[in-house]
């Protein structure tokens, strides 16, 4: 066997001034995965996070809360811990970057850089708020579009005509925390001077540390040219003083990527086995893995590796790239309630859900990824409860009840377990490219070849034949046996299901070199459900209470979107679609020839539809606004006829018809005026 290889892992360190959401979960659910797979494997693999503390944010965010900034990070970061924990992400280290091991290491480096001669210093002018006494940012500064004229627009660049500009070009600045007009003023700042890395920045952006798709974006950049990086930040700032410059604070994207070391060395001071040197060493034979989304690539691809290198440090072996979350096609949204916050998903359904589903759609690229939410539940069910779970639940009562719960030995269909054992390397090397969903892929045809296998042999049909009792234990045996094996190569996704099932099958922890074992005459424990079906009920319920949060954080803020009920007055428009995407929808002229309550929903009518040549049965949630359906019968109205049919739990819907309003009784059926004919599509 080779050596165990050593390994450390980030993924990036999440703002301490807003919750996790499910987009964040993306990255740590995925890089937990892959550390899992590591140590799995018998690697010594560290993974380590920490808090983005500093910045003027937070800053000001504390002192809205009448707070110290210490006070705020020390909440979020409890808030972040508990969020992560219960998503099963198993950090070895979850830091700050407000300590003492960040302090100590981000003045080593920039002494290290300002002593090789990598640092500059010189004066720039800025807007500065004359009340607050600071300086702006420019996401602080609002004002009059210069290109469009529109109003309160931030200060770089224009939401209503996409124009950017510099602070300077608006028109009637204020600050946004005081109101003040800004004014101009200098200051002395210090620049990191990136262009003298240009070369090795050239080279290793091409040696295979990047993906593809980033290395092309990387080298675009390259060859605009690079500038010098604007490293400080005048006082008052929530950060760390520049050594030997009073009022001078660093920027909290240089202190932050150091946090990835503060965290690690904050670990090695209680694990002896850990040699912080051995791993940041210039020769160091570690491996280092940085986990992050496609919008900081600049930050990780261009300054990291050059201020590691300035610092005399090693470099990255890869940064792992992944694309933004969306939910059900979109932008996360809070007044779709596809704005999930990890603890609003917690509180209605099981971490293991999400991770599966990540799983199965996360590759090696930087496409974005979509949570659709109807999908979710369907995959998960199919794939996790109709395959995997329920091979262990058809097998498990016949070795009870037929022999005391003991495996019998043997092997009742080699080719099946031999196709397992060929299956592991290229499920392995899935793994390690981060190739998520062709592992998810490869496991999953596995499991339905072992379904297949047990229904053909159909033990519960031998159970009841005379003679048939030793095939029966023979099957259901492998059955387990073959259950163990997929659980196995899916502990680093499901390792609370992997621990349900290391108690039945009554084994240790199960390492992946265990796949290629069977069990023989093996004593089984009791069987318990390990995984239930996601209830779409649970699902609607946290789009629903994602909405509420949104209630609730506007409250707060007293924003004015609401009205006293808590029914949106407005909602905002839906992205932009294509010509074409309109085009694909059918809608036809209907005539409701019928309209009547359905028994036992408490807020569907059912609808019989005249189209013209076919008539289609239609259910409809606005009862509440039609308590006597009758009076709809006669009357025409607009339908999706090509929507696909969907089998409610009171029979199969065709299509759906449309009306607008909030709810309740303010529900309108549209009607197309009087002499359109049914049938006739609406252009
Ligand atoms: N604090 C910086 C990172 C510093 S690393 C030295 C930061 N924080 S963040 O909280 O905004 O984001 C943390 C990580 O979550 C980033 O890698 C970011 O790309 C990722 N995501 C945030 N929203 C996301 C989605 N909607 N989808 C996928 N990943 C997302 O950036
Ligand atoms: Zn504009």
């Amino acid at each position: 066997m080779s050596e165990p290889r050593k390994i450390l892992v980030t993924s990036a360190l999440p703002y301490a001034n807003g919750s996790i959401h499910l987009g964040h979960m993306l990255e740590y659910i995925q890089t937990d995965m892959w550390v899992r797979f590591q140590k799995h494997r018998g690697n010594q693999c560290t993974y380590v996070c920490a808090d983005d503390a500093h910045g003027s944010a937070i800053m000001l965010r504390a002192e809205k809360e009448g707070i110290t900034p210490e006070q705020l990070i020390a909440n979020v970061q409890a808030e972040h811990s508990a969020d992560f924990a219960e998503f099963l992400v198993d950090f070895d280290n979850f830091h700050s970057t407000h300590s003492e091991e960040n302090r100590e290491l981000s003045s080593a480096i920039y002494i290290k850089l300002r002593e090789a001669g990598h640092i500059a210093t010189r004066s720039i002018t800025q807007y500065f708020d004359p009340e607050k006494k600071m300086f702006l940012a420019d996401r602080f500064i609002k004002g009059t579009c210069p290109k469009c004229g529109t109003d309160d627009q931030y200060g770089d660049n224009c939401e209503k005509c996409g124009a950017t500009y510099a602070p300077t070009d608006l028109k009637n600045p204020k600050s946004a925390i005081s109101g003040a007009t800004p004014v101009l003023k200098d200051s002395q700042h210090f620049f990191f001077k990136l262009p003298d890395f240009d070369a090795m920045l050239k080279s290793w952006t091409r040696s295979g540390a990047l993906q593809d798709a980033v290395a092309n974006k990387i080298a675009e950049w390259l060859d605009a040219g690079l500038q010098q990086w604007d490293i400080s930040r005048d006082a008052p700032y929530f950060g760390f003083e520049i050594p030997d410059e009073p009022g001078k604070y660093f920027y909290v994207w240089l202190d932050a990527p150091i946090g990835y070391m503060a965290s690690f060395k904050n670990l090695c001071a209680r694990r002896p086995e850990l040699d912080f040197d051995a791993y940041w060493a210039k020769d160091s034979t570690t491996e280092l893995y940085h986990f992050i989304g496609k919008d900081i690539v600049n930050f990780h691809a261009l300054f990291w590796p050059a201020m590691l290198e300035g610092a005399g440090y090693r470099k990255p072996t890869a940064i792992n790239v992944h694309g933004y979350l969306t939910v059900n096609g979109q932008k996360m949204s809070k007044s779709r309630g596809t704005f999930i916050k990890a603890r609003t998903y917690l509180d209605h359904l099981s971490p293991e859900y999400l991770r599966y589903y990540y799983a199965s759609k996360l590759g090696r690229g930087v496409d974005d990824l979509d949570l659709n939410l109807e999908d979710f539940v369907q995959k998960v069910n199919s794939d996790l409860v109709g395959k995997v779970v329920n091979i262990a639940s058809r097998c498990a009562g016949f070795i009870h009840k037929g022999n005391a719960g003991v495996m019998v030995e043997g092997n009742a269909a080699p080719e099946l377990t031999d196709a397992f054992l060929a299956a592991a390397p290229s499920i392995a090397e899935a793994y390690e490219a981060r190739d998520f969903a062709r592992a998810m892929r490869e496991i999953m045809g596995l499991a339905d070849r072992a379904n297949a296998w047990i229904a053909e042999k159909a033990p519960w049909a031998m159970a009841k034949q005379e003679g048939k009792q030793d095939e029966v234990q023979a099957v259901c045996a492998l059955g387990i046996n073959l259950f163990r094996q997929l659980v196995i190569f899916l502990k680093p996704v499901l390792p609370v299901l992997a621990a349900d099932a290391e108690a039945f099958l009554n084994v240790a922890p199960l390492t992946w070199a265990d796949h290629s074992t069977l069990l023989a005459n093996h004593q089984l424990n009791a069987f318990k459900p390990l995984m239930t079906r996601i209830d779409p009920v649970k699902v609607q319920a946290m789009s629903d209470a994602s909405k509420e949060d949104l209630v609730a954080s506007q409250t707060d803020t007293g924003d004015a979107a609401l009205q006293g009920n808590g029914e949106l007055v407005k909602e905002p428009l839906a992205a932009e679609i294509e010509f074409d995407a309109f085009a694909a929808v059918d809608l036809r002229v209907a005539l409701i020839l019928k309209a009547e309550a359905v028994e036992g929903a408490d807020k569907l009518l059912r609808l019989t539809l005249d189209i013209g040549d076919e008539q289609r049965n239609v259910f409809s949630g606005i009862k509440s606004a039609y308590p006597n359906p009758a009076e709809l019968e006669g009357r025409l109205t607009m339908m999706i006829a090509n929507l696909k049919p969907r089998k409610m739990r009171f029979g199969i819907s065709e299509g759906m018809v449309m009306a607008a309003g909030p709810g309740g009784e303010e529900i309108y059926l549209l009607s197309p005026d009087s002499g359109a004919k049914p049938g006739q599509r609406i252009k």
